[in-house]
């Protein structure tokens, strides 16, 4: 069966009448008003009752009289309501393909779902759309064909084949318009069993579309297969360039000392650049796994920042470069795990160096700001003069394995992990990182942390 875009026809049987003759909004309304006339059922008898006990006490209404004509109202009012509940079935039987309306119990444990959820009916006419799918697809409208909201061949194909009588399919499908994203659809036949008995034909009542986002499970599962071929490539580099040089010691080179010398410096390096990256991918799964507790410890980052400088003394003074500090005499109590802000810290002023180029300058500021609304912060900011990092690289310097300049990076030994590294310590810290730079002037890296109320 094909799907049929067109509304239900208008002179369907007589049953399909009372599917079809009632206006869409009618129709989508139906069991919340089935539910109102019964209320009013009740009152209605409630408020007989009432009257014909004040027409006893106050008007010498005899008893007999009185229990009569409650009987005959209550008698009036639940022949009304039962006059009302073929209606709110809403199913045509034995008048050939029709479109159907969903009765309120169903209609409204669809609306308990939190995921996009449409009903629609044998002939392609979408009954009913759950409040998240009116929130997450506009165009998806009750009484309009399926196909008029969800323009997806794979759906659609699908649907038609469910409408024939096939069973339950999952399909998936992806829309790059505004922005990229991934969609699963499970679509369910349904068949009322009331229907069952009098229309044993293949086709179901109604076919449930639930519609599941995956964009985010997707981009998940994307960032660990990118990771994992990242960091797989990232070693087997240097161990290829290891197992070469270990064949040339074994066979061309076993005999001659001068070669044997240079290949165990490479060979040194290179091992040196395997341990950096596992240390830095441990490190990164480290931080990972405490990524929900934030640190407690009151810490002075002035004592900090000190530290770091002379730890880092020699390797600045290997690449000529003078780390100038200015650091603020006031109290800079963070809380906050003194190894991770150790780690910010050097990956920030080791950057600096590394990629701060001719002017061998590197700055390290410290200062406590005070700001309306966000209060006391503690602001780290390591400064370099160098050749900048150009607009379209900036937003993606924190991403694993990302390198500006990926030759350049790589000569200078780096593994593309170290600002990945910073960013999670400051997430875990509730910090921030902000980065300006401009090419051909320098970048600067900042870093704020809210300031503690303790000392240390
Ligand atoms: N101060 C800077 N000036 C210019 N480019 C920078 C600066 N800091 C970082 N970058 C660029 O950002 C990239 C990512 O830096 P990141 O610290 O994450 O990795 P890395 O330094 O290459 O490796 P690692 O820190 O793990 O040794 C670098 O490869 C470099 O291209
Ligand atoms: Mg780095």
């Amino acid at each position: 069966m094909t799907l049929d875009a067109s509304p239900p026809p208008a002179d369907a049987a007589s049953e399909a009448r009372i599917v079809t003759s009632e206006p869409e909004a009618g129709g989508a309304d139906r069991g919340r008003r089935g539910l109102a006339i019964s209320i009013v059922n009740w009152w209605l008898i409630i408020a007989a009752g009432i009257v014909f006990f004040l027409l006893m006490v106050f008007a010498g209404l005899n008893i007999g009289a009185a229990l009569l004509g409650f009987a005959g109202i209550t008698s009036v009012v639940w022949l009304v309501g039962s006059l009302e509940r073929p209606q709110q079935a809403a199913v045509s039987v034995g008048a050939g393909r029709i479109g159907r309306w969903p009765d309120s119990g169903l209609r409204t444990g669809l609306d308990a779902i939190d995921q996009p959820c449409v009903l629609v009916d044998a002939t392609g006419i979408t009954r009913h759309v759950n409040p998240e799918g009116v929130v997450r697809f506009a165009g998806l409208r009750t009484g309009f064909p399926l196909s008029f909201g969800l323009r997806t061949t794979v759906v659609l194909d699908a649907f038609t084949r469910l409408a024939a009588g096939g069973g339950p399919e999952t399909v998936e499908w992806t829309e790059r318009v505004p922005t990229e994203r991934w969609f699963r659809a499970v679509l369910t036949p349904i068949r009322l069993p009331i229907v069952r008995e009098t229309d044993p034909g293949p086709a179901p009542d109604f076919v449930l579309l639930r519609i599941i986002d995956r964009t985010e499970a997707y981009l998940v599962e994307r960032m660990r297969v990118d990771f994992i071929a990242n960091a797989s490539h990232e070693l087997r580099t240097p161990l290829a360039s290891l197992i070469g040089f270990v064949e040339t010691l074994q066979g061309p080179a076993r005999d001659d000392p001068n070669a044997r010398a240079k290949f165990l410096a490479i060979m040194l390096d290179q091992a040196n650049r395997m341990k950096r990256l596992i240390d830095d991918l441990l490190s990164l799964s480290r931080v990972e796994m405490k990524a929900h507790v934030r640190p407690d410890t009151p810490l002075d980052l002035a004592v900090t920042c000190r530290h770091v400088v002379d730890a880092l003394g020699p390797v600045a003074a290997e690449a000529g470069v003078s780390i100038e500090t200015d650091i603020t005499s006031e109290a800079a109590v963070v809380l906050g795990d003194r190894d991770e802000l150790v780690q910010v810290i050097s990956n920030l002023i080791e950057n600096a160096i590394k990629y701060g180029g001719e002017a061998r300058r590197v700055r390290l500021g410290l200062r406590r700001e005070s700001l309306p609304q966000r209060g006391a912060q503690v602001v780290i900011e390591v400064q370099d003069w160098g050749p900048g990092i150009a607009i379209e690289h900036v937003p993606r310097l924190t991403e694993r394995f990302y390198r500006a300049g990926n030759a350049q990076s790589r000569e200078k030994k780096g593994t593309g992990l170290g600002l990945a590294i910073v960013k999670h310590i400051l997430a875990r810290h509730r910090g921030q990182l902000k980065i300006d730079s401009e090419v051909g002037r320098g970048s600067t890296f900042q870093v704020r942390l809210e300031a503690a109320a303790t000392s240390v």
